[in-house]
Order: structure tokens, then C-alpha cells, then sequence
């Protein structure tokens, strides 16, 4: 079996972050979310990857991935030359796919147990293609599932204005060759895109096993802020270990599951994790909270944090409480001293501050 890792798209529901770093590539636990997807491909004993990417930010998904040696996996990367949608992608990586089965993993989706259980299932009932749902709360924002009472699927629907469910379909599936015939039977949907839900809902129609699946553990899709603040405190609360590498001096207090990487240093400063601090950062006469990931080369003076994600090179000094954020690299965030408050900013294009 191979695989198909979607990493293009241009990002809109994340900007500005994503008008420097393709949406796959925000780090959460200092690790861009395309390596927890990586990572679980190779686990599942997958060693030939096709990686779709964007004429945007395909340069900077190859230099994060190169030859794919890092996760024992042979890489061949695809372009998509335009977002014209998922199965649109599938199309674009005909060649590279040939009749063989495959799995297809959407590069800003995170999975707690990874997929070395949904390709034993695949295996085991040799369906033409096995989907994941999962419950969520805001089911008009996804492909949607209407199940019968046995749990077999009647219809997806994708981002449904009345879900009849609130089982959405998970960013990964797998395929039989069958889906091929299936995308070149579609036509693009109202958002002008070729949709893997509707070439799905065709194998359905024409009389294809799809098989579904519930997913066990969290699935995260990480297209906005939020979500890639929920990723970041459930990843921190899943895999951070206490491990001290950096110097932590004698006026500092690290309590709980602290990651302090090498060439960090902590000076009078209380960090409370689950926390990771990366390489080469300075903490100084701070307090670094619960679900915080501070990226390398950072620098935070006097200021306190909390449940957010800091990239690399950022800057902060003098910030009193700053929670549920996320500052691109190289940002700056520092107290103003003039006395009456007044607010001095430069700000990019679709940035959000709350004041
Ligand atoms: C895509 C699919 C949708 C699926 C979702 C999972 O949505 O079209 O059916 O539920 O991924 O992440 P998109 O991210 O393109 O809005």
C-alpha cells in the first residue's frame, strides 16, 4: 500500500501565519504537525509517500521533508498546480498511485493513535474504500455521514448548511483503484472543487462497499487558531516528558512535565508544564504556564504566558498575562512604557489582536 499526503492549499482560515509557512507546517509541541503525520505513515509500515504540494508553499514543505530519509520513507513530491480539491489531488497523483490501494492522510489532520489499526481494518474486510467519522460539535464545517440504524452509510454530504448527523468524515481514508472511476464521474461542487466526499458518495451509488469506521482517541483538524491551540494542549499533554537539557539557575522553579531543549536557559522564572521550551531560547524573570510551546531562538523577559504557541525567534518582553495565543515567528510583543497606554502597533494583513 502507499500513501497520499495532502500538503497543499494556500491556508486562508490560519493567515497571517500561513502567508510565511504552509498551514502543515505549524508546530505544535514544537513540531510541525506534517511529522506527526509522517511519523504515524511510517509506523503503519508505509515506505512509499506521494506529497501533494502547492506551487505556494511546496518549496517549504520539501525543505522540511527533502528526501524522506528522516522517517524511512521514499518520497516522490506532486504538484497541484491549483486548490481545485481533494479528489481533484487524488487525480493529480494518478500516475503515482497507479491500480495499487492507498491511504490518504490529510497534512494539517492529527490522529491520537495514528492509522496502523485502520489499515488492519482495511485489510481484514477488503472493503473498495474505508472512511473515519467522529463526533464533533460543529459537524457544517466537514463532510457529514447519514448512517441507517445498522450504521451503514447513506449518504456524505459535504459541509451540509443542516448536518443530519454530527458524525464528520476524518482526513483519512483508504482507497481501492475503484475511486479513480469514481473522480472521473464527479463534477466540481458549489465551492468550484472536485470533493473526495462526493466521489465517495459515487462509489456509494454505484454500488461499492464503503465501509465506515468510529474513531477511537482525539482527532484535531488544524485549519484554525483554535484548533491549533487545542492541538498544541493535547499534544503537550500527550507526549511532553520532564527532560532538562538547557541551564535552569538556582532562582528557577520547573514543576511538572517540563521539556527545556539544549542551549535553553531559564533565569528566575517559574515554568509549569506541561511545557516545552525550545533550543536557544531565554526565559528571564518570568512565568511560563500550563500548555505553552516557546520555539527555538525565542526570547521572553519579565512577562507571564499561558496555553499558547510561540514560534521561532519571537520576542516578548514586559507582557503582564498573555493566554490563548499564537505569535508568528520572529513577532514582537513589548510592554509600552508611555503613560497613557496608548497602543503602538504595525500589524500585518488578517492579523487578530484583542485588547
Ligand atoms: C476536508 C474534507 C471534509 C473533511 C475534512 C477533514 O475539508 O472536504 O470532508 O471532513 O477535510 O479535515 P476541508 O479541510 O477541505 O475544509
Amino acid at each position: 500500500m502507499n500513501a497520499l499526503i495532502l500538503s497543499g492549499g494556500k491556508g486562508t482560515r490560519l493567515r497571517p501565519l500561513t502567508y510565511t509557512t504552509a498551514k502543515q507546517l505549524v508546530p505544535v509541541g514544537n513540531k510541525p504537525i506534517l511529522g506527526y503525520v509522517l511519523g504515524h505513515i511510517h509506523d503503519a509500515g508505509i515506505r512509499d509517500v506521494g506529497i501533494i504540494i502547492s506551487p505556494e508553499t511546496g518549496s517549504e514543505i520539501k525543505g522540511y521533508i527533502g528526501d524522506g530519509k528522516k522517517w524511512n520513507i521514499r518520497v516522490t513530491y506532486i504538484l497541484q498546480s491549483e486548490p481545485a480539491g481533494l479528489a481533484h489531488a487524488v487525480k493529480t497523483a494518478r500516475s503515482f498511485l497507479e491500480n495499487d490501494d492507498f491511504i490518504m492522510y490529510l497534512g494539517d489532520n492529527l490522529l491520537s493513535h495514528g492509522v496502523k489499526d485502520a489499515i488492519r481494518e482495511f485489510k481484514n474486510q477488503s472493503p473498495d474504500a474505508l472512511i473515519f467519522l467522529k463526533e464533533v460539535d460543529n459537524p457544517a464545517q466537514f463532510g457529514v455521514a447519514r448512517l441507517d440504524k445498522k450504521g451503514n452509510i447513506l449518504e456524505l454530504i459535504e459541509k451540509p448548511k443542516r448536518p443530519p448527523s454530527n458524525l464528520a468524515l476524518v482526513g483519512v481514508y483508504i482507497f481501492t483503484a475503484k475511486i479513480h472511476e469514481a473522480i472521473d464521474k464527479i463534477k466540481p461542487s458549489s465551492r468550484g472543487e472536485l470533493e473526495i466526499t462526493d466521489a465517495i458518495q459515487k462509489l456509494i451509488d454505484t454500488g461499492c462497499k464503503v465501509k465506515s469506521g468510529l474513531l477511537d482517541g482525539w482527532w484535531l483538524d488544524t485549519g484554525k487558531k483554535d484548533d491549533i491551540l487545542q492541538a498544541n494542549t493535547v499534544v503537550l499533554d500527550e507526549y511532553i516528558k520532564r527532560q532538562i537539557k538547557g541551564r535552569v539557575d538556582s532562582k528557577s522553579r520547573i514543576i511538572g512535565r517540563v521539556t527545556v531543549e539544549k542551549g535553553a536557559t531559564v533565569t528566575n522564572s517559574i515554568i509549569r508544564g506541561p511545557v516545552i521550551i525550545g533550543q536557544n531560547s531565554s526565559i528571564r524573570d518570568s512565568f511560563i504556564g500550563p500548555f505553552t510551546s516557546v520555539g527555538e531562538d525565542v526570547t521572553v523577559i519579565d512577562s507571564s504566558i499561558e496555553h499558547s504557541v510561540i514560534l521561532n525567534k519571537a520576542y516578548l518582553s514586559g507582557v503582564e498575562r498573555l493566554e490563548d495565543s499564537i505569535l508568528g515567528r520572529s513577532a514582537r510583543v513589548v510592554k509600552n512604557h508611555d503613560k497613557h497606554k496608548a497602543l503602538r502597533l504595525m500589524i500585518g494583513d488578517d492579523s487578530a489582536i484583542e485588547v
